[in-house]
């Protein structure tokens, strides 16, 4: 079980309104108490923060803002002492341009380190082709100093490295080695699927060498050691996904796919052309990645992360069901097959926030897109529904501790304002609230430690239940479990011939025996135990 930390805006320790390790440290008995095993660490590395630490210009040092790298090793052993591993956020698709290998890179067209990164002259003094970066413009930018265009997927402070260079990858290596040597707990690889690009041809993601690179990678560092590894990668589908997880190839231990996550989006368009969630389609892709994998891949189980939109705002209802949509939301995800990470202040059902303005936006993505559909046209209002409705802001408004000012995150001025709505959502309510979400989170972590069958179990969807129920099985040796979540504002009728056993979790006081003709309250949920009725 995983918890993400977004070091930025998890606790500040020192009155700058920026969060640090120190911070993090003070919250680590909060962590134990949830029940976590290990924490991924958005990166804390030195960078000018053009895109908050994902644009890093030293990978061996700490950001002055965040601590020491004293202050690391503490860390690591305090979290060590509670049970808990340190997963670092491995961001080698690029660096900043603020690294000395990019600085050398660019002074001269035949110093040593120019090939780190991928130079290409000009075609009649434009672009060598129309790639584009994923925080919109070009992919490529002109550096006039050496006359020559380099490659930057995403924003142009975040050159791209150059994979196909073998003292690239040896480097990489050198510098992982540098934190397992600290006693890290694993790796979360940023973009890890673009590593194997082919900018010339345009392919980006999944590029032929993408699996030989890992491979090689996994031989020269945490191959063989009790690491976890976790790859960002986007387009996966099971397939892929098998390639990268499957044990016996000696790439990583598990991905992130987000097909689910585009769900919400319209097809073919970007992340900002919304469109209403179709549970169905919901159901499809689940249970696609629940079975398809079979025991040759492994995957994550997420709803949130610091790129995302807080889920109770989005596939929830924030307004009347807050608790109770949550705590479906989280039964629902944390009773599948795969690894369960939370994102912090999920486990308290912190919500998007609201801007009204885009001043108040702080993300590099959201203010390129602001300026770029303003000049094509768009309605301000539009891009702000936009903004409002999958901003990454929205994920990394400061943690929401208590409910004193800023609540708890800061003395000072937070980096990013607080949501207002910290007087009531709070960790210090939740964990008066013997009913809160919180606890629901710490109840499934600690059934997934107690039983295989959540672990091991197999899939099953029950198609016949009305659009709004997802409903499944679970199959593990003699026993099965059925889940059971209505994912709507509505009442549903449910009705299946069947006689629970035992309750495992719900988010209601019903008692579950007869499950014939039943009437499913708003967002409720439950899991039950089955028995040998399944066979009958
Ligand atoms: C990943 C990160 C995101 C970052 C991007 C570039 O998608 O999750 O936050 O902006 O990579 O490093
Ligand atoms: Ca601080």
């Amino acid at each position: 079980m995983v918890y993400q930390v977004y070091p930025r805006s998890f606790q500040d320790s020192n009155g700058d309104g920026i969060g640090d390790l120190q911070g993090l440290i003070q919250r680590l008995d909060y962590l134990e108490k949830l029940g976590i095993g290990a924490i991924w660490l958005s990166p804390v590395y030195q960078s000018p923060n053009d895109d908050n630490g994902y644009d890093i210009s030293d990978y061996e040092q700490i950001m002055a803002e965040f601590g020491t790298m004293a202050d690391m090793e503490q860390l690591i052993k305090e979290a060590d002492k509670r049970g808990i591993k340190i997963i670092m956020d491995l961001v080698v698709n690029h660096t900043s341009d603020e690294h000395p290998w990019f600085i050398e890179s660019r002074s001269s067209k035949d110093n040593p380190y120019r090939d780190f990164y991928i130079w290409r002259e000009g075609i009649d003094g434009q672009a060598p082709n129309d790639l584009e970066s994923t925080f919109l413009g070009s992919a490529w930018q002109l550096d006039t100093h050496t006359g020559d265009y380099y490659l930057h997927l995403f924003s142009k402070k975040q050159p791209d490295l150059n994979w196909e260079n073998a003292a690239v990858r040896k480097a990489v290596y050198d510098m992982m080695n540098f934190w397992i040597d600290k006693g890290i707990g694993g790796f979360r690889m940023d973009v890890i699927d673009l590593v194997g690009k082919i900018p010339d041809q345009k392919i980006t993601g999944n590029g032929p060498k993408l699996h030989d690179y890992l491979q090689e990678m996994n031989a020269a560092t945490f191959g063989g050691k009790d690491l976890l590894t976790v790859g960002e990668t986007w387009g996966a589908t099971p397939e892929i996904a098998k390639l990268y997880s499957d044990p016996k190839r000696h790439e990583l231990s598990m991905v992130f796919q987000f097909e689910h996550v585009a769900l919400d989006e319209q097809p073919g368009k970007s992340k900002w052309d919304l469109r209403p969630l179709v549970i169905s389609e919901l159901k499809n892709v689940f249970s696609k990645w629940q079975t398809e994998l079979g025991n040759q891949g492994w995957n994550s189980l997420f709803w949130n992360n610091h790129d995302l939109p807080r889920i109770v705002s989005r596939w929830g209802n924030d307004r009347d069901y807050r608790v109770q949509s949550g705590k479906m939301l989280a039964i629902l995800l944390h009773m599948l097959k795969g690894t369960p990470y939370i994102y912090q202040g999920e486990e308290i059902g912190m919500t998007n926030r609201v801007i009204t303005d885009i001043s108040e936006a702080a993300d590099i993505e959201s203010k390129n897109m602001y300026a770029d559909r303003l000049e094509k046209g768009y309605a301000k209002e539009d891009i702000l529904l936009s903004i409002n409705a999958k901003g990454r802001d929205n994920a990394r408004t400061p943690m929401q501790w208590d409910s004193s000012k800023h609540a708890g995150f800061t003395t000072g001025t937070p980096w990013l304002a607080v949501n207002q709505n910290y007087p009531e959502i709070n960790v210090a309510q939740a964990l008066e609230d013997t009913n809160s979400l919180f606890y629901t989170y710490q109840q499934l972590i600690t059934l997934r430690k107690k039983y295989p069958l959540i672990v091991w179990g197999t899939f099953e969807l029950l198609t016949d239940t009305t659009e709004e129920i997802f409903a499944y099985y679970r199959h593990y040796k003699e026993e099965s479990w059925l889940i059971v979540c209505n994912f709507s504002d509505q009442e549903q009728p449910f009705s299946l011939d069947i006689n629970a056993e035992q309750t495992i979790i719900a988010n209601t006081d019903k008692e579950y025996h007869s499950l014939l003709n039943r009437t499913l309250d708003p967002y409720e949920a439950f899991v039950v135990t089955l028995g040998g009725n399944l066979d009958a």
